[in-house]
């Protein structure tokens, strides 16, 4: 599940979680990070882009090139200077926290080896997310992920005399279950979504498919109906223009489309039904 990731400036990954070895075999070669940084939201005026140099394997992630960049520029892992500010602690894309703008295109820092993500020139072009409100240059505030997913009752209360039998998945739908339980909250689906902006109510693709996921649980049926009016509402599963940008770039490979298809169905019948027995 997600956890809040702070800032970059305020937390230091774990340099043996560091991707940086991991395809160390390999001659090292100098790539240039072309980062696009601004001080903060309301400093538009500090907007630039810092060209850094880092020598390292064409296997290092994008996010362990950023990391040795800063070691060598600051000597040490402390966050002194002016080093660029980024986020994400993991390194194996559990946290969600380094997604941001790889060539132009959202995607995770740390899952993308540098070398891949190069132009013929050896430079990478990184960018925070345009969807989520800037904090300081590649890292931005998503908040709005936690908010988001709040529209929605994911959780609650057992509602009085609801059954409590059958309540045991199969083996074969937990496995299922607990693969589209894999969202980390990265925000990569907002990001590609066109319906999506920061003045948008469109509540994403990563909500559709959490209420999805919570109404195929057994333990979360009884909200069914709950989830599904909220998904009726004004941003809800209506707003979606089935453009199938989440879907492309899920680091989590959930399978967004489908998920937003099901509640889709799933509305028109609540709702077809809800007139029938008016
Ligand atoms: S659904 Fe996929 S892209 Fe969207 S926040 Fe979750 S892991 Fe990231
Ligand atoms: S550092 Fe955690 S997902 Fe990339």
């Amino acid at each position: 599940m997600a956890k809040s990731i702070p800032p970059q400036e305020q937390q230091e990954p774990s340099s043996t979680k560091a991707p940086a070895a991991a395809g160390s075999a390999a001659p090292e070669q100098e790539y240039t990070l072309a980062v696009q940084r601004q001080d903060a939201l309301e400093k538009p005026e500090t907007r630039r882009v810092d060209e850094l140099r880092v020598r390292c394997s064409p296997g290092t992630s994008v996010l362990g090139a950023l990391k040795l960049e800063r070691e060598a520029r600051d000597g040490s892992t402390s966050k002194s200077g002016g080093s660029v500010a980024w986020e994400g602690d993991c390194f194996d894309g559990s946290c969600g926290g380094c997604s941001m703008l790889i060539q132009g295109k959202v995607a995770l820092a740390c899952s993308v080896p540098v070398a891949k993500a190069a132009d013929k020139d050896q430079r990478v072009r990184l960018a925070p997310m345009r969807h989520f409100p800037l904090v300081r240059d590649l890292v931005v505030d998503r908040s709005r992920v936690q908010r988001l997913l709040s529209l929605v009752p994911l959780q609650g209360p057992r509602t009085a005399g609801a059954p409590v039998q059958s309540e045991t998945p199969s083996a074969i739908h937990a496995l299922e279950l607990a693969r589209l339980d894999q969202c980390n909250r990265c925000g990569a689906c907002l990001e590609a979504c066109p319906q999506y902006g920061v003045h948008s109510e469109f509540v994403g693709a990563l909500t559709l498919h959490e209420a999805h996921l919570r109404n195929s649980t057994p333990s979360g049926r009884h909200q069914r109906t709950e989830r599904l009016e909220a998904m009726m509402a004004p941003g809800g599963v209506n707003s979606c223009g089935k453009a199938q940008n989440c879907v492309e770039v899920c680091p989590a490979q959930l399978p967004l489309v489908d998920s937003i298809q099901s509640v889709a169905r799933a509305t028109t019948k609540h709702m077809l039904l809800g007139w029938l027995f008016k």
